[in-house]
């Protein structure tokens, strides 16, 4: 069997373009679990669901339909049949998934959608709790950190295009973020035991590539 790949990290350490190009390297399938989440947040919003009711959550996740599809530049998510590849990473979006992303039962669904690709083998997968506890017997697991000032440029960056987003506002929202998703109960976000650790903060992406790569094809 080909084999699964986890990759896990806090916001903004490159584990979406890395694990897609490790894929698309490795001719495997990439699945990147933070959209799903996100995916759900942008429908929430756009429905004024509370995003602190764990009822209101889990009829939300349960009533949308997510298919994500593979292209060149990473997964294409579909909401309901609409492509909201883009509205996923709006502002809004970003700061309200921690919320989402914390509550048990949401989570349970979207878990179980990851296993289901996780089973069929071959595939690199980014998130939190992709090592821990969506594929614990994942082949490869690593865990990708970078200095919480690092992490926020470049997501100052990403973000150029829609808001623009002071940088010391983005170190506030990223912490924030981190926070959330560290402390809560359920699955948060920590490396697994037998995860390789790359600090990515003095690295460029291809070097992180090339280091994954490398390991995995045996070099
Ligand atoms: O990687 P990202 O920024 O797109 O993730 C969005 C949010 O989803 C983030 O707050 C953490 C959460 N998440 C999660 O809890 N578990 C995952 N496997 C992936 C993301």
């Amino acid at each position: 069997m080909k084999p699964r790949i986890a990759i896990d990290g806090p916001a903004g350490a490159g584990k979406s373009t890395v694990a897609r190009e490790v894929a698309r390297r490795l001719g495997l399938a990439y699945l990147d679990t933070g959209a799903m989440y996100r995916a759900i947040t942008l429908a929430g919003l756009r429905q004024n669901a509370d995003l602190h009711n764990t009822a209101a959550l889990e009829e939300l996740t349960r009533n949308s339909e997510l298919d994500i599809q593979s292209a060149p530049n990473g997964n294409i998510i579909y909401l309901n049949g609409e492509n909201v590849t883009e509205d996923i990473r709006l502002p809004e979006v970003s700061r309200n998934v921690s919320y989402v992303a914390r509550c048990p039962e949401v989570r349970d669904i979207l878990v179980g959608k990851q296993r289901e690709m996780g089973n069929r083998g071959g595939v690199v997968m980014d998130g939190r709790d992709i090592g821990t506890t969506v594929m614990p017997d994942a082949e490869y697991k690593f865990f990708l950190t970078a200095s919480l000032e690092e992490r926020a440029r470049r997501l100052a960056e990403l973000h150029a295009k829609g808001e623009t987003l002071a940088l010391e506002q983005m170190v506030k929202e990223i912490a924030a973020r981190d926070k959330i998703d560290s402390e809560r109960e359920c699955a948060p976000l920590r490396p697994a035991e037998d995860a390789i650790h790359l600090d990515s903060t003095a690295l460029t992406k291809e070097e992180v590539i090339e280091s994954i790569v490398n390991r995995v094809s045996g070099k």
